[in-house]
Parts: structure tokens; C-alpha cells; sequence
């Protein structure tokens, strides 16, 4: 038997496999929907302090190989998100993951707080989404990180890990390890989508989407091997003690398989899931049982981190 269970911050998952934040993770019946697939955990999406509606639309676009997306973080408000967390921690036995997107540190502070008083089993505070008008990529300034970091350390009872940005560059890499490492940060998911890009149609030569002149995050395979780098490269740098997910452009159990080598412990399933829907978890596990099985591999940890060398 091939066992594919992981753990996130110590919390058992029965599959490395799960959604990511997402466009499709903002009400209760979508919640329900990746309850009742083979997702091993309910990634909720990302909330703030208040409702919102989002960018206007059209705010996302399929594209051949992935997708590009300015939502600009719609979701019905944390008050919501801990609702929606008691009752599917009552219906399902799955672990449910919260996402914490506040717009000021006072509004970080006041979510996850409410959050310490609910059953969710581990928070993915993502700091920065790029798509937010006015605001920049919270991520690449490290400052604002240390500090941001440092108040939810303070007011989070519950494990924590943090959603990054792609880095491109080794010193950017290091440098936010470093301020990683000064708190009680859990795990690192590595990676939201590339920050603004431009998809262009040239029939009506317009922009795809709306928000912000046309640019957005670009998610799916074009951004596979940038969040391959990022799980290499975080994976080396915190020496297993902060686990690592990964997440971009993840569509079959290869992927998968390709990215628990570079180090990630877990894995999350965004356009893939928006593109071929709640069959796609199965999908990548059954996959990645079959790779496991012909290279006689029992656990994942047989291979985790464990990339060979060309020399
Ligand atoms: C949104 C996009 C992101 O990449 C993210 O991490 C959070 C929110 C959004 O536009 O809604």
C-alpha cells in the first residue's frame, strides 16, 4: 500500500493533495463542494475585516495553460469564514483552513483573533494578494513583513503559516527567510499566483480582464517551475522545520510528484480545480500513488527534498 498523508503544522491530513485559496472557495455551497470532494482539507478564501465585492468585472480569464485573475479579494467577511468553519467542522471530517487577508495590521490583528475561537485547524495568512488597487505586494517588503508577522504572532492561537509571493532573486529569498524565521511560522505556501501580468487578445486587441489596465496574477503552468524554485528554495533554507506546500500549476500526479521532490510536504490545487473541477484531487492522488508505486516509493517521505544531483 502506497499512503500519501501528510502533516501541515502537526495537523494530519489523509492526502497531500487539497484546494488552494481561491476564486471558487467564497461561499458556503463552494466550501461544501471541496468538502465533498477528495480534497483533503477546505482552504477557505482568503477574507477581511468587511465584505467586499471585488474588482469589476470580467476579473478572471482561462487561459490555454493557466489563468489570469484581479478578483480583488471578494469575500463575505471573516465573520462569515469562522460561521462557515463551525458548521463544516460539524458535517465533515476534513480539516478546515482559514485564509487571513487583512487591509491594515489592526484588521490582521481583529481576524485572526475571532479565528483563535473557532475550529479551524491551521491559518494561511496571505499578506499580500497582488491584486489589490493602491496596494502593493506586501511580500516584497520585508519591513512590512517583520512587522505584520510580529502582531499575528501575538494575537494567533491557532498554527500559522504564510502564503508568498514568487521571489526570482537568491538574495530575496534569503532575505524573507530571515524574517520567517523570527517567529512561530509553521509553513510556508509557496506560491501565489505571478503578480501582473498582461493577457492580451489580439483579435479585439483588448486586455482580457478589467481590473487595473489588464493586468493580473497569472496562475496554472506558466508559473510551475518559479513555484518549483520557491518550494527548493525554502524547503533548503528552513532545514525542515517550517513544512512547505506548493502551489502552481499542479494538474496531474507528475506535478505533484515533482514538487513533494523539491521539498513541499503538501500540495494545492487552484486553476487546475477551476478548470476541470472537484475531480481533480482524485485525479492528481491516484497519479501520484501510481508514480509512487512503480518507483517502489511507501511514503512520501522516501522522497521528500530529495532531488538528486547531476554530478
Ligand atoms: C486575490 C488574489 C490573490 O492572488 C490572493 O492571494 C488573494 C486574493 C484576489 O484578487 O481576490
Amino acid at each position: 500500500m502506497v499512503d500519501i498523508s501528510t502533516t501541515i503544522a502537526s495537523v494530519k491530513l489523509d492526502s497531500c493533495v487539497f484546494n488552494a485559496s481561491g476564486p471558487a472557495d467564497v461561499t458556503l455551497a463552494e466550501l461544501e463542494k471541496i468538502a465533498r470532494s477528495k480534497s483533503s482539507a477546505i482552504t477557505m478564501k482568503s477574507c477581511t475585516l468587511e465584505a467586499r465585492e471585488g474588482n469589476p468585472e470580467p476579473r478572471y480569464a482561462d487561459l490555454i495553460d493557466g489563468s489570469i485573475n484581479s478578483m480583488g479579494l471578494p469575500n463575505l467577511g471573516y465573520k462569515a469564514y469562522v460561521e462557515f468553519s463551525q458548521l463544516l467542522n460539524k458535517k465533515y471530517k476534513k480539516p478546515v483552513v482559514a485564509s487571513i487577508s487583512g487591509m491594515t495590521l489592526e484588521d490582521n490583528i481583529r481576524i485572526f483573533e475571532a479565528f483563535n475561537d473557532s475550529p479551524v485547524d491551521f491559518i494561511e495568512f496571505n499578506p499580500g494578494s497582488p491584486n489589490t488597487i493602491g496596494k502593493p505586494i506586501v511580500g516584497y517588503d520585508m519591513q512590512l513583513m517583520d512587522k505584520l508577522l510580529k502582531a499575528v504572532s501575538k494575537a494567533c492561537k491557532k498554527p500559522f503559516g504564510v502564503k508568498l509571493p514568487p521571489y526570482f532573486d537568491v538574495v530575496h529569498f534569503e532575505e524573507v527567510a530571515k524574517v520567517i524565521k523570527k517567529y512561530p511560522v509553521k509553513f510556508v505556501t509557496c506560491i501565489n499566483s505571478i503578480g501582473n501580468g498582461l493577457v492580451i487578445d489580439p483579435k479585439t486587441e483588448k486586455p482580457l480582464i478589467k481590473p487595473k489596465g489588464g493586468m493580473g496574477g497569472i496562475g496554472g503552468k506558466y508559473i510551475k517551475y518559479t513555484a518549483l524554485a520557491n518550494v527548493r528554495r525554502f524547503y533548503e533554507l528552513f532545514n525542515g522545520k517550517i513544512d512547505v506546500i506548493g502551489v502552481g500549476g499542479i494538474y496531474s500526479g507528475v506535478d505533484a510528484f515533482e514538487f513533494i521532490l523539491a521539498g513541499a510536504s503538501a500540495v494545492q490545487i487552484g486553476t487546475a480545480y477551476l478548470q476541470k473541477g472537484p475531480t481533480i484531487f482524485a485525479k492528481v492522488q491516484n497519479e501520484l500513488k501510481n508514480i509512487m508505486k512503480k518507483k517502489n516509493y511507501k511514503k512520501l517521505s522516501d522522497f521528500r527534498g530529495k532531488l538528486k544531483t547531476l554530478d
